[in-house]
């Protein structure tokens, strides 16, 4: 029966994804999305209530008999939003405050994949500035320097020399704006990265298809480091053995090791992992959908969502796997000139309705009939194909339609899976 009303919280592309999925479901008649953007305000009634403001998100899912919340941010997650609903008796998708951990400590994270075998860059903590820097002077450059909580983006350094090691650590160890802080020093990998998303409900792994994101400004991955300029699934360089040994021995063996730990998973486990020529490794692990992997993963579920957040939700076995369509995506984030630095707001977009794809809104305002310009990265256009090939000449056809005085976009999604098809 169509009566549920869901409650999605966040505001961004991966959000959008979300409520579009959930807008397919049978069983879902309104969905409310805090605080939403105006391209999710097609689909769902955005409500004025920042994600972290966990109370008020609590008061309005009891006053509005909300049947299930998603939780799309970390920093909900961090701030214990699962915890808060359960305890007030209202279901909701996503890890608990401890359960999170494996995003917002890279300690707790590394120490769980220590201890159950998950294979990882060797790695010592540190919160002495001058214990860490003896130590980096003793290993390869490069190195990898990530901060242990939640740095907003900010928190990883890989330094190529002494002197960025040096200016890192004095950041994160000396400069009150991380805080009481401690670092992770890792030794640096090599080889492509890729993200293997699961919804994991306690020992209950279900896999989604696999995806690449592409994290610099600019074509051939140069530039800065970004919240994420393009997506694709389908990735031609990992073997069916790769992807066995990704699920199997790193997703898997994490979810029973959390479970083990007395905080089981019941959300998204997005694995950040390598291919280096030692084998599958863990760069990061995130407690939450990628963004902007979501906007590509969700198009392909052919099930109901719902029925997959709900039985996650409270930590039970799905009745059946998630179906997946054999399609591909490829999705292309439009973002505003000077994006991921200092950029300019308010510019108008045009041509959004002739495009044939799918536009996950991700900082966009509406001011009466025009669409603005509200945000670094915009939108992102998402296009299904019957191959890679196909799906990259139209995802860069649809974009074309799109015109903005203040937009810019990569030409090169998908780059390496064509590079290592041409092997
Ligand atoms: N795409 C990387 C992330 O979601 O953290």
């Amino acid at each position: 029966m169509k009566d549920k009303k869901v409650l999605v919280v966040g505001g961004g592309g991966r959000e959008h994804a979300i409520v579009d999925a959930l807008s397919r479901s049978p069983q879902v008649a309104k969905i409310f999305c805090a605080p939403g953007n105006a391209g999710i305000s097609s689909q769902a009634e955005c409500i004025a209530i920042k994600d972290t403001d966990i109370e008020a998100l609590k008061l309005f899912a009891l006053a509005n008999g909300i049947d299930l919340t998603v939780v799309g941010p970390e920093a909900s997650l961090a701030r214990g939003i699962v915890d808060t609903f359960r305890e007030a008796g209202l279901k909701i998708f996503g890890h608990t405050c401890d359960a999170s951990r494996i995003e917002t400590s890279k300690e707790f994270a590394k120490r769980i994949m220590l201890k159950y075998g998950v294979p990882t860059a060797a790695y010592r903590t540190f919160t002495d500035y001058s214990e860490a820097l003896e130590y980096v002077g003793g290993r390869p450059f490069p190195t990898v320097l990530k901060y242990d909580g939640l740095a907003a983006g900010k928190g990883v350094v890989v330094a190529l020399n002494m002197d960025e090691a040096d200016a890192a650590l004095k950041d994160m160890l000396l400069d009150s704006r991380f805080g009481e802080g401690k670092v992770v020093v890792e030794d640096y990998m090599t080889g492509p990265e890729f993200s293997f998303m699961c919804f994991v409900s306690g020992k209950n792994v279900y896999p989604m298809p696999l995806s690449q994101d592409h994290k610099r400004a600019f074509d051939g991955d140069n530039g800065p480091n970004t919240g994420g300029m393009g997506a694709y699934t389908s990735l031609p360089f990992i073997t069916e053995d790769d992807w066995k040994f990704a699920f199997e021995e790193i997703i898997c063996r994490t979810a029973a090791g959390m479970e083990a730990e007395g905080c089981p998973l019941s959300g998204v486990l997005y694995g950040g992992l390598m291919k280096t020529p030692q084998g599958i490794k863990v760069v990061e692990f995130n407690a939450r959908f990628g963004d902007p992997e979501t906007e590509v993963v969700l198009p392909l579920l052919k099930s109901d969502i719902y029925d997959v957040f709900l039985a996650v939700a409270a930590g039970c076995e799905l009745t059946e796997e998630p179906q997946w369509d054999d399609a591909v995506t490829i999705g292309v984030v439009l973002a505003s000139d000077g994006y991921p630095g200092s950029y300019e707001k308010g510019f108008e977009i045009t041509g959004c309705d002739q495009v044939d794809g799918i536009l996950y809104h991700m900082g966009t305002r509406k001011d009466g009939e025009k669409l603005l310009t509200a945000g670094g990265r915009v939108m992102m256009c998402v296009v299904k194909g019957n191959d890679l090939s196909e799906a990259r000449d139209k995802v860069y056809n649809e974009v074309a339609r799109i015109s903005c005085p203040n937009l810019f976009y990569r030409k090169d999604i998908a780059h390496i899976a064509f590079q290592a098809d041409s092997k």
